[in-house]
């Protein structure tokens, strides 16, 4: 469900074929492929955008374009849903999967790619009729019995299984994917473990909705995204949790938390619904997490615009990650109480990075500036330290490694670095102080509006901004998120700007 496509810059091939603009024809001729007699192209929906009329295209693209992440995502088709029928056993540690993908080609297909690391593929269908498929490393080939038109439907069913491995040893960001853990699973996937335990277009670029139907053993729960459809099953020892999440999600932000939990249910002051839910060890923990929850998440609806999703909550599993996500409408802590500031960080996310999504890795600043700066916010709203006593706090270390570090284009192997959070949020702050108050936070309400659901780029904020405030911005952009060094303050110590 891209929303926005990578610009054309991007000088790969697979990418400018995805592109919109591209014309197929020249793809296929610069892919030099000469086509085999066509078998009928499988079709859905009605129409002939699905019809291939000269050749039967190509192999779709191992990777969606991310110049950092090349083997990342997929291209040549876009994902619109995953329903997701899972089963964990955590005494043998045993996913048992059926995943149902419905997509969208995007260019004439011969064979496409899902990502899937480990496990056991048994069967893969594309319109109901089974498929070749073949592992290239955490790629899952796929090799329908007939190609796919450039526009048409198509539904992937894949049957897998096995014991998910978590990635690990990737610098500074601890072990992420499917986590097992004492009594269920963690399931914590920024930036591409999603891949970890369902085959997908592992990439933010390709938002989806999703339905998971969970089966745990009975006294667990699973938690994923969105809403729980009915009350869970139990039959036969054995307990089914559906959750649905109705809104565009990026792969990364899926979750299946298995475990015991405490959980307490109700609604916001605002009227939103809560799912609060803390692994027994942290109990304490639970009545504070879904009050504060609730009290943050209604307080950005009145700062950032409505918002996005149709439930809030929050999640606390014993699993010592060392580091907070936030899932869609449930972030996660991992192991530790989080304080208002990590609740206010994860939330002020379902904005900026779950509602509007990166569109490359390299502009992660869109995502862990905003949240670090709405950590501010929320410290200034509660009449602690201000905004901008933050901002002159790190503006006053002249030698914090940060001043190397431009936030503007996160390093593929050090995507979460402080800079990318601190300098990320100082520069939003030095935004609002040359624009003021009242321009600044309309242009956040009309980035989260224009955005709401897609993918957007660090050129389009810059544009959105100039366009909102009437000046030219370029410079300030420039000095704060692309040009080492510490940017200098126009006049003495910065004060917040009047509105
Ligand atoms: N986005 C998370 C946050 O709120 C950080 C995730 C870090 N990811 C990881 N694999 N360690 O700041
Ligand atoms: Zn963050």
């Amino acid at each position: 469900m891209a929303v926005h496509r990578f610009p054309v810059t991007v000088s790969l091939t697979a990418v400018l074929c995805a592109a919109p603009l591209a014309v197929s024809s020249a793809c296929t001729a610069s892919e030099g492929a000469v086509a085999p007699p066509s078998p009928a192209p499988i079709l859905a929906g009605a129409g002939t955008a699905g019809i291939a009329t000269a050749g039967v295209g190509t192999a779709g693209a191992p990777g969606i374009g991310d110049p950092d992440f090349p083997r990342d995502g997929n291209g040549g088709y876009d994902v619109e849903h995953y329903g997701l029928t899972l089963a964990y056993d955590p005494a043998t540690r045993q996913l048992t999967g059926n995943a149902a993908i419905r997509a969208t080609a995007v260019q004439d297909l011969t064979s496409f790619d899902l990502d899937l690391s480990g496990l056991t593929v048994s069967r893969v269908t594309v319109g109901g009729t089974p498929a070749g498929f073949s592992r290239q490393g955490d790629e899952l080939v796929i090799s329908p019995a007939a190609p796919i038109s450039k526009g048409g439907a198509f539904d992937v069913v894949v049957d897998y299984g096995g014991v998910p491995q978590p990635i690990r040893g990737y610098s500074g960001l601890g072990t992420y994917g499917f986590t097992a853990t004492a009594d269920g699973a963690f399931v914590a996937c920024e930036p591409n473990g999603a891949k970890t335990w369902f085959p997908s277009n592992d990439h933010p670029a390709d938002k989806a909705t999703y339905d998971f139907r969970l089966t745990v053993p009975g006294g667990l729960t699973a938690i994923a995204n969105g809403e729980l459809d009915g009350a869970p099953v139990t039959t036969g020892g054995r307990t089914t949790f559906v959750w649905r999440e109705r809104h565009p999600m990026a792969s990364y932000l899926a979750t299946m938390t298995v475990g015991r939990f405490d959980v307490r249910t109700g609604r916001s002051a605002g009227g939103l619904p809560v799912y609060a839910a803390v692994d027994p060890a942290f109990r304490d923990s639970l009545d504070d997490l879904y009050t504060r929850s609730a009290e943050i998440t209604d307080y950005w609806s009145t700062v950032f615009g409505p918002y996005p999703f149709s439930s809030t909550g929050g999640v606390i599993d014993d699993f010592a990650a060392g580091y907070a996500l936030e899932n869609q409408t449930k972030p996660l802590y991992g192991g530790f109480r989080p304080q208002q500031s990590i609740i206010a960080h994860e939330l002020a996310h379902q904005w900026f990075g779950d509602s509007v999504s990166i569109t490359r890795w390299k502009d992660l600043w869109l995502n862990e500036g905003f949240a670090t700066y709405a950590e501010w916010l929320w410290s200034e709203h509660r009449g602690g330290e201000s905004a901008d006593a933050f901002f002159r706090h790190y503006y006053a270390n002249a030698t914090d490694p940060m001043w190397d570090y431009p936030p503007g284009a996160a390093r593929p192997a050090d995507l979460f670095n402080a800079s990318v959070y601190v300098r990320g949020a100082m520069a939003l702050h030095a935004l609002r102080l040359d624009i003021g108050d009242a321009r600044f936070f309309a242009l956040l309400r009309a980035w989260t509006g224009e955005h709401r659901f897609g993918n957007a780029t660090t050129a389009q904020f810059v544009e959105l901004a100039e366009r909102t405030s009437g000046r030219k911005l370029g410079p300030l952009f420039d000095a704060w998120l692309t040009r080492p060094g510490r940017p200098s303050v126009a006049s003495g110590p910065p004060q917040p700007a009047g509105a």
